[in-house]
């Protein structure tokens, strides 16, 4: 596999998110907030290295926003490894964390460790990120255990969209928050080094981050979290569907794409492209040869 040469400087580890908290746990003004957010290919992963996003998470969102399915539920681990694979050679400083897509950790403990090996053997992944909390709590045990660092994610679990009947907001009742709590706890007591926490009220992710050891990364959980992720997409307005109120938009990149791709098409049908400039030359003795390019 072939990487961006790691340049050694200020490259992101699991340690290094873990100790930011420990560090900061006396004086939380010192705290530098964790930045998250998503790619799926290589040049994106450049960009986002390169800006000095923390962590790059390829997530199983993929499958709505890159491959246009209805939900995350039929990404395969083939196309996980496929598009980490071009995140790790677009990426040298963040941490690349790879989502296990839906069915790569629900059978047994020996096929979710052997699948999660792929991620880090087979495409460079740091760490991978499962969804759930206490149910998961011996997956990863057994992961940590191997080796493979893991973000746990809990809240809204778009892996579980049937069970759940929707994207909803969680944790809203206090039975519903107690159980939140417990998994966000599970989580970490089963050694994650962060726990992502989705549409939960930001008053249960601030007590949450308060209470957890391991750095919580929030979307739509309000802006007491230790990071903050979103799906680049989203960011960038390159989704076709309602955002939720959560995902701010920071650029229109779709609108600037298609005013580009008009302009193309326009100048093509006009003529205006190519120009003389941007088209190769024969050389004058070739040009002046009436047969240049056909063999008699
Ligand atoms: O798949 C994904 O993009 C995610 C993030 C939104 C946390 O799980």
């Amino acid at each position: 596999m072939s990487v961006v040469p790691n340049s050694g400087n200020g490259k992101i580890t699991v340690p290094d998110l873990l100790q930011r908290k420990t560090q900061a746990a006396g004086s939380p003004s010192s705290f530098q907030k964790i930045t998250c957010l998503t790619a799926y290919d290589y040049p994106t992963a450049r960009l986002l290295d390169e800006a000095g996003v923390d962590v790059i998470l390829v997530g199983d969102s993929l499958g709505m926003v890159v491959l246009g399915h209805e939900n995350t539920l039929s990404v395969t681990i083939d196309e996980m490894l496929h598009h980490t694979r071009a995140v790790r050679r677009g990426t040298r400083r963040a941490l690349v964390v790879a989502d296990m897509p839906y069915g790569s950790y629900h059978t047994d403990l020996a096929d979710s460790l052997h699948n999660a090996m792929r991620f880090v053997k087979e495409a460079g992944a740091e760490a991978v990120k499962v969804e759930g909390g206490e149910r998961r709590l011996e997956l990863i045990s057994r992961l940590t255990e191997a080796e493979i660092p893991v973000m746990g994610h809990v809240g809204l679990t778009p892996q579980s969209v049937n069970a759940l009947g929707g994207y909803r907001v969680q944790g809203k009742t206090a039975d519903a928050a107690e159980q939140l709590i417990r998994d966000a706890r599970a989580v970490e007591a089963a050694g994650a080094f962060a726990v992502v926490l989705e549409a939960v009220p930001r008053e249960l992710a601030a007590q949450i981050t308060r209470e957890l050891r391991i750095p919580t990364i929030g979307i739509g959980a309000g802006p007491d979290c230790d990071g903050q992720i979103l799906v680049v997409h989203d960011l960038l307005g390159l989704t076709f569907e309602q955002t939720p109120k959560f995902a701010r938009q920071y650029a229109n990149v779709g609108e600037i794409i298609s005013k580009a791709v008009r302009e193309y098409c326009n100048d093509v049908r006009e003529g205006g492209f190519p120009s003389d400039a941007e088209s190769y030359h024969a050389p004058q003795a070739t040009r002046d040869r009436k047969t240049m390019f056909i063999d008699s």
